[in-house]
């Protein structure tokens, strides 16, 4: 049942995270207007075009039909809002610092335009504190209003994850933490209008940590992989075979996989947020450096491999055509960001290979001012490379096809298991056990 006492919402941010969010709000009935910069994207979506994989065509458009919702890049609509969900972007520098730049910069705007007894809702990911450190903080010396008083201010953690088939905005369970007591109720009662279940917290900091330890244990735990399938691959232990029967524990384990690297705009960024904090604490986040060293190694430990397989058959990486298949950053989404994928692509090139990509999702990406395409899949194509890596699963691939017609296989992703064939090699476990290293002492 919608809120009694919210009507018209704004979402600030229309990627990954805010498109879906407006488009399930203006289906449960509030007048949603999405605010975006970017004027191409307002464009298509006024145009009943979607550029997210989780909101359908059909459901926009039947939400821009019955006048739910609307797009735009003027920031003055959010006078007219009751409530404002931010959904911005929060990367990091190259210093791996947290760069807030976004938020501030809606900040800028809300000074401009926001109305008395606005609920305001942050939903980036971003560091304990920031909610009332970089919007409470202002508004209330620059607009003279007083939170809790004048307006209601939250943090509410997305947790969305793109291409999830069982799980999505709607029936992930919502975290919110408020400023005040009057805050964590309006946005409990917005929310919990239209969303299966909500978790209220005491604080906005709170809040803002679940999600950081959220992202966190998902880093630590790859990483722990990583290390352990670097540790299997020498030791002549087939890490794969190690998580499967370990998985078939039903309690006290869960299954992580390795892989040539972590992407996407959460796992790599958001514990980095965290130890940022931390540091200003004096306080250091061991766990946190620890995965991401290890999780950042991953595409040269893969590139070290590839020129393993590739002496297997007397060839180098320089000089040799390798095939990139899958450059999004997991399976079945078209996302780039920070896709491991990427970084293979790099250091192939650096060593001289002559490298293609295949991503029937991702048609092209920008490897510095070039941009570059992905390749058909054909049979003819496939046999023209010494090696292909399938960096991303996407479960399009047809890995008994591939097999028949690649001349040599790395696979980082156990996809190909199951498959009995001396062409393919997996990331994880060992080349040949008859060339196996001897340990250091017997
Ligand atoms: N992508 C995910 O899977 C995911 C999951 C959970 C949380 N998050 C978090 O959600 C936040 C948003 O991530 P995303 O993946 O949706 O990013 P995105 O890049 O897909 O979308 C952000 C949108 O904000 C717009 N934008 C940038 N500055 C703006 C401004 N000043 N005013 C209005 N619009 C502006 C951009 O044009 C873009 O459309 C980030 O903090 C991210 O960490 C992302």
């Amino acid at each position: 049942m919608k809120s009694n006492k919210i009507k018209n919402t704004a979402i600030i941010g229309l990627g990954y995270v805010g498109l879906p969010l407006a488009v399930e709000m203006a289906q449960s009935g509030y007048n949603v207007t999405g605010i975006d910069i970017d004027e191409n994207k307002v464009n298509k979506l006024n145009n009943g075009e979607s550029y997210v994989l989780d909101v359908s065509d059909n459901d926009l458009q039947s939400v821009l039909d019955n006048g739910k919702f609307i797009a735009t890049t003027d920031y003055s609509k959010i006078s007219e809002a009751d409530a404002i969900s931010i959904c911005v972007p929060t990367p990091l520098r190259k210093t791996k610092d947290p760069d807030t730049s976004f938020i501030i910069s809606v900040v800028d705007e809300l000074i401009k335009y926001l109305t008395k007894d606005t609920l305001i809702i942050l939903e980036s990911t971003t560091y304990p504190g920031t909610t009332e450190e970089l919007i409470q903080t202002r508004i209330e010396e620059e607009l003279d209003f007083k939170v809790g008083e004048d307006f209601y201010l939250c943090f509410s953690p997305e947790r969305v994850d793109p291409g999830n088939k069982e799980y999505n905005t709607q029936n992930t369970p919502k975290v919110i933490g408020g400023t005040t007591e009057k805050g964590l109720e309006l946005a409990v009662e917005l929310y919990g209008s239209f969303l299966e279940k909500i978790v209220p917290v005491s604080s906005t900091q709170v809040a803002e940590t679940v999600k950081l330890l959220e992202n966190t244990f998902r880093s630590v735990n790859i990483g722990l992989v990583n290390e352990m399938a670097m540790m299997c691959e020498r030791m002549g232990i087939d890490v794969w075979e190690v998580i499967e029967a370990a998985a078939t524990k039903p309690f006290g384990f869960m299954p992580f996989y390795p892989g040539p690297g972590i992407g996407g705009h959460c796992i790599p960024l958001d514990p980095m947020y965290l130890s940022w904090k931390a540091k200003t604490y004096d306080f250091y986040n061991k766990f946190i450096d620890l995965a991401s060293d290890i999780n950042g190694n991953m595409p040269r430990f893969t590139v070290h491999k590839i020129g393993d397989i590739l002496n297997e058959r007397a060839k180098a990486i320089n000089g040799s055509k390798i095939l990139i298949l899958g450059m999004a950053y997991k399976a079945d989404i078209d996302d780039l960001r920070e896709s491991p994928g990427l970084e293979l692509y790099r250091l192939l090139e650096a060593k001289g290979a002559e490298i293609d990509y295949h991503d029937s999702y991702a048609e092209s990406f920008l490897n510095g001012d070039e941009k570059v395409y992905t390749i058909d899949l054909t049979a003819d194509t496939l046999e023209e490379y010494d090696c292909v890596v399938l960096s991303t699963d996407h479960s399009n691939y047809d890995y008994e096809w591939i097999t028949e017609h690649a001349d040599l296989i790395l696979d980082t992703r156990n996809a190909f298991h199951g498959i009995s064939s001396d062409k393919i090699y997996k990331l994880g476990a060992p080349i040949d056990d008859n060339k196996r290293v001897s340990p250091l002492f017997r």
